[in-house]
């Protein structure tokens, strides 16, 4: 069973990534597909990011997902929130009774630092410390933090799900916790203030955040 990662967040919101080392015929089994998916693995993280839904919260009711114009899934009369990710070898999935969810999975490759100032402001790039070029305290690397602030503005994406959002400008990271993990955020684009959870795995990067 290769849960890699389980978040009991509260009595209402769990989370948790499977680690791929399944056959798609094992999900198949017992998962729907919800769209049609060609490439053979991405079809196998599809189904492990469905196969969690219902790992998570038992009564998670597959049969009535529907997947709105903007490609995200969801359950009518907002009646369990969930949002899922997939990143190589990884699927994950947040659910929640009562609160928007929004989640990311990333794995932190160096091409992200040469891009990194399309989705940063020039204040992210201040607050942050990211000097171009310059390896990351903690992690010894260049691109560790900014594949987090990625996948942080990424997991307020999925949370929006309404789509048309510039990452830049309306997604604004304004301070790091190191102590507890998080990231104070201002959502622009509805006023809201939000706080992103992250955790940094070998070879893995999450992020989540629920309101
Ligand atoms: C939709 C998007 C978030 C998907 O992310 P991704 O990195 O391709 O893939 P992930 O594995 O993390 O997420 C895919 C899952 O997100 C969900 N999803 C798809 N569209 C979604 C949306 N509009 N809102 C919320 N969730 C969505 C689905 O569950 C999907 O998996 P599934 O089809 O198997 O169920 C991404 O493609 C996207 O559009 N990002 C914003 C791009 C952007 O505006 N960039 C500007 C910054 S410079």
């Amino acid at each position: 069973m290769p849960i890699f990662f389980q978040h009991q967040i509260n009595d209402t919101t769990r989370l948790g990534i499977w680690k791929i080392e399944e056959a798609a015929e094992f999900f198949q089994g017992n998962v729907p597909q919800h769209r049609d998916v060609t490439h053979p693995h991405k079809r196998l993280q599809h189904l492990a990011g469905r196969f969690l839904l219902q790992f998570l919260f038992p009564d998670f009711p597959y049969e009535l997902v529907q997947i709105a114009d903007t490609r995200k899934p969801f359950l009518p009369d907002e009646q369990c929130h969930f949002s899922i990710s997939h990143c190589g070898d990884y699927a994950a999935a947040i659910v929640s009774k009562d609160k928007r969810v929004g989640i990311d999975i990333e794995i932190p490759v160096d091409k992200i630092a040469a891009i990194m100032y399309k989705f940063l402001s020039a204040k992210e790039h201040e607050i942050f410390n990211l000097v171009p070029g310059a390896a990351d305290k903690l992690s010894g690397n260049t691109y560790q933090t900014p594949t987090i602030l990625w996948s942080a503005k990424e997991s307020v994406f999925k949370w929006y799900a309404n789509g048309g959002v510039d990452f830049r400008r309306q997604i604004q990271l304004l301070k790091q916790n190191q102590d507890t993990e998080t990231i104070d955020c201002f959502f622009s684009k509805n006023n809201t203030q939000l706080t992103i959870h992250y955790r940094s795995f070998d070879q893995l990067v999450l992020a989540w955040t629920m309101s």
